[in-house]
């Protein structure tokens, strides 16, 4: 089977490779020259443990091809996917135009039955939008073609997101024809002989399972900051709190960790993009509401205990920010509660040394010359005044002890992630900060 992709952002690149990988003879069209030159030539516009040696096996093998021309891809395709940005417009709302533009293309050069699949994260309704651009270009050149649209949101996350294809809790299809069914049913059926189940379903169900799962991720993580806020004042622990209530099989021990908010491309923006949903239909999704307004505060968190440890006044002192990206094992720095904590400390006049394993240079897009690149943990830590973790990478978990006393002007540690033992670091000597304990 033939397909397209269109958009060689994160989505649609890991969602090439890996339908290549199973043997499918993936075209990726993109708009952007420069990006496809260097993907011809293996270079990857994003950083995803696995998908390079994907990539070029499969280039290799020719199975898998890069170009902008979306003319040329077209003939013998079966399906077409949609996979490029959906950014959020001034309301929250998801900004449909790359979406739309990129349906009235496949109206104006398609030539014979396709699938036409959305696989951007798009709002309840936007396959009936998609379905009309492609209509009214068909209309325009005066075509009566049969086609079909699909919605085939992704479920993937970053840094694992080659693993998430390969094996998927559950690949969500909605569609309305039987036609439309089978052909991706046939796609797909490399995963289904894995035992990997896919759901059919309607369309309109299909794009708001997508939003009502991160939507509840996201739900999950803001409860566990609130109870962990509180656990602190109580004298309880979050970490023993969070083990006692996720071995109950109902709620379960996944993705309960508190920390210092939600980042990175989906979450905030789904959340976002599904509030303007029901206000669009006058309705109010009054849990959504709380989930954000719990994140935006807990991105101020670390930074309120900073000030009260040194009683207001960082003025001229040295912090270091251990971890940049919004999470480990990406460079992704959107929306990364770093940017969060570094703007107030830097507000407040302090001096800030940053490290990361791997997004350095993105965030340098952010940061600017506000703070010192270092080129290293340790590096970072010297003459510090304390030491705020903001993203878990595996670096991190174990440092030498003795050699960061040393090396700061204070041995002080603001755990935004809860990966330390503040019992072991307070026999060290150093003073913790967690979240959800009672220091
Ligand atoms: C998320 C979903 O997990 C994927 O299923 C979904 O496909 C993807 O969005 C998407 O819509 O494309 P991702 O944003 O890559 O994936 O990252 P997650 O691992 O879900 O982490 C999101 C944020 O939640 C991070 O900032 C992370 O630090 C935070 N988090 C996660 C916590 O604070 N606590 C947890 O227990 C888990």
């Amino acid at each position: 089977m033939k397909i397209v992709i269109v958009g060689t952002g994160y989505v649609g690149l890991v969602t090439g490779a890996c339908l290549a990988e199973v043997g499918t003879e993936v075209v990726c069209v993109d708009v952007n020259t420069a990006k496809i030159e260097r993907l011809q030539n293996d270079v990857l516009p994003i950083y995803e443990p696995g998908l390079l040696e994907i990539v070029k096996r499969n280039r290799q093998d020719g199975r898998l091809f890069f170009t902008t021309d979306l003319a040329s891809a077209l003939p013998g395709a079966e399906v077409v996917f949609i996979a490029v940005g959906t950014p959020p417009g001034e309301d929250g709302s998801a900004d449909l135009q790359y979406v739309l533009q990129v349906a009235s293309q496949i109206g104006q050069l398609m030539e014979h039955y396709l699938v036409i699949v959305t696989k951007s994260t798009v709002p309840v309704g936007t396959a009936a939008q998609v379905n009309r651009a492609v209509k009214n270009s068909l209309d325009a050149r005066q075509r009566i073609l049969d086609y079909d649209v699909a919605s085939n949101p992704e479920f993937l996350k970053e840094g694992a997101a080659v693993n998430d294809f390969m094996k998927p809790d559950r690949i969500v299809v909605g569609v309305n024809t039987a036609k439309a069914r089978q052909t991706l049913e046939q796609l797909y059926h490399p995963f289904l002989l894995n035992g990997h189940p896919i759901l059919f379903m309607d369309i309109a169900s299909a794009e708001m399972t997508k939003y009502a799962a991160n939507a509840m991720l996201a739900t999950r993580i803001s409860y566990m900051n609130d109870i962990a806020n509180l656990c602190g004042l109580v004298g309880a622990d979050i970490n023993q709190v969070r083990k006692g209530i996720g071995s109950d099989p109902r709620i379960g021990k996944h993705f309960l960790y508190p920390g210092i908010g939600y980042g990175g491309s989906c979450f905030p923006k789904d959340v976002k993009a599904l509030m303007q949903t029901g206000r669009e239909y006058g309705y109010q999704l009054r849990i959504l509401d709380a989930v954000e307004a719990v994140n935006e505060d807990q991105k101020k968190l670390l930074f309120g205990k900073v000030l009260r440890h040194f009683d207001g006044d960082i003025r001229n002192k040295k912090f270091a920010v251990w971890g940049l990206s919004f999470k480990p094992n990406t460079d992704d720095m959107r929306e990364a509660p770093s940017l969060v904590l570094i703007d107030s400390l830097l507000e407040a006049g302090a001096i800030v040394s940053v490290y990361d394993p791997v997004a350095m240079e993105e965030a340098h897009g952010y940061l600017g010359n506000s703070v010192t690149y270092a080129e290293d943990m340790y590096n970072a830590a010297e003459n510090a005044v304390a030491v705020l973790l903001a993203t878990e990478w595996n670096t991190f978990r174990m440092p030498d002890w003795q050699r960061l006393r040393s090396l700061m002007q204070s041995p002080l540690l603001f755990d935004g992630r809860n990966i330390y033992d503040n019992v072991q670091l307070t026999q060290l000597g150093f003073t913790y900060y967690g979240i959800g304990k009672t220091t």
